[in-house]
């Protein structure tokens, strides 16, 4: 059986790891990575491969950033020829990114089999990119491999044929379990014991002047009592250049490498985010998560975990730290199968399939 990923950004990479590691114990199977190239700095691709274990990409499409219409056409254009000539068995997508619905369109219209990693979750909001991809990609996906009892009820609600879900639990866990102990090993000696860390990339918290200005004067109030740790995705970093705006009381760093953000997350008093793996994340780690939106497709994250929402109001913020801090955090439970055999269960669904 030949199968294909399609990666592109850095969450992709985390998921991909597990799969990639499973298939390999399949003789039966023969694998190639597509990297799209939608993450390209060294920071948020090369040096995931690397602590992950990733093979390197078989090949790197090379887009780059650009507006949402050029990026995902790009990749498909470019995606196209190469799978008309190697007619894979299966092309294996992952989360929510722009390379995920690019892949899948390209895929449904050659005819080219699709499994749909992380499938099922829904915010309910439109406005959110990743929503779109998610809606469209399960639409097209053969196979779709839920984390979750909300994904199955989300897409048989869409009129997706139960035969073709699988609960199989989340597969970013299972990269948290394998490098918690080396994770535990790391000493960030240049921080405080007691921090939080914080990390913000959506459109709608940092392509606005107005809006990532209130942000981070909250993130100021929670500094007072609480050091903040900031490791700022690259689109997050120009906006704050762009706009002009004082970063100068907090600790803003790079990006990070995944084992020292892990580390920094467990040993978080609090992480404030706008990401959607962070919420599951700190729901495995037993850290409590504010999370800066006013939905979330993870839900299981609220109800059983440690995710709290807090939107961008500046009191809650403030409340839900001060609560933690007080020691009434959150304290959650792990959601079923999220267990780090995610990879293992996804990899004997495929190579079951005729
Ligand atoms: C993408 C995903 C988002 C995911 C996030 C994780 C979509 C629609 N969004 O958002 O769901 O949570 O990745 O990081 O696919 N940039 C760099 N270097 C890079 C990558 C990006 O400088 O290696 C800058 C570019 O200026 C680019 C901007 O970041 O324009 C945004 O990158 P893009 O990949 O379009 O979206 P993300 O915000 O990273």
């Amino acid at each position: 059986m030949k199968v294909f990923h399609v990666v592109g950004a850095r969450p992709n990479f985390i998921k991909l790891a597990p799969v990639v590691r499973a298939l390999q114990l399949h003789d039966s199977v023969e694998q190639r990575i597509v990297h799209t190239g939608q993450h390209y700095d060294v920071s948020m691709s090369d040096i995931f491969f690397q602590q992950l274990e990733i093979p390197c990409p078989d090949v790197n499409l090379e887009v780059g950033s650009g507006s949402h219409s050029k990026q995902t056409a790009e990749i498909m254009v470019r995606l196209a020829p190469m799978l008309v000539d190697a007619r894979p068995d299966f092309v294996l997508v992952y989360g929510d990114v722009n390379s995920t619905i690019a892949a899948a369109l390209v895929c449904s219209k050659l005819g080219i089999r699709i499994a749909h990693v992380e499938a099922g979750l829904r915010s309910f909001d439109r406005t959110m990119p990743e929503e779109i991809n998610r809606l469209v990609t399960d639409q097209l996906a053969d196979i779709l491999f839920t984390p979750s009892e909300d994904g199955d009820h989300n897409l048989e609600r869409e009129g997706i044929a139960a035969g073709r879900i699988f609960r199989v639990g989340n597969v970013m866990i299972d990269t948290v379990l394998r490098l918690l102990p080396v994770a535990k090993r790391i000493h960030h000696d240049d921080l405080q014991d007691r921090y939080a860390l914080v990390t913000l990339h959506r459109p709608s918290n940092v392509d606005d002047a107005v809006t990532l200005k209130e942000i981070l004067t909250s993130l100021l109030e929670v500094n007072r009592d609480l050091a903040v740790v900031f490791p700022a995705h690259p689109r997050t970093r120009q906006r704050i250049d762009n706009f002009g705006l004082n970063t100068s009381q907090l600790r803003v760093l790079d990006p990070l490498p995944y084992i020292e953000f892990l580390s920094l997350q467990m040993r978080a008093v609090v992480v404030i985010t706008d990401s959607g793996g962070i919420q599951e994340e700190t729901t495995y780690l037993r850290v409590p998560c504010l999370t800066m939106r006013e939905n979330t497709e993870r839900p299981i994250t609220v109800s059983l975990g440690t995710n709290t929402l807090v939107g961008r109001d500046r009191n809650k913020l403030q409340t839900e730290v001060s609560k933690i801090l007080g020691g009434e955090g959150k304290k959650g439970t792990v959601p079923p199968l999220w267990d780090g055999l995610t990879g293992e269960r996804i990899a004997d669904v495929l190579v079951a399939q005729p």
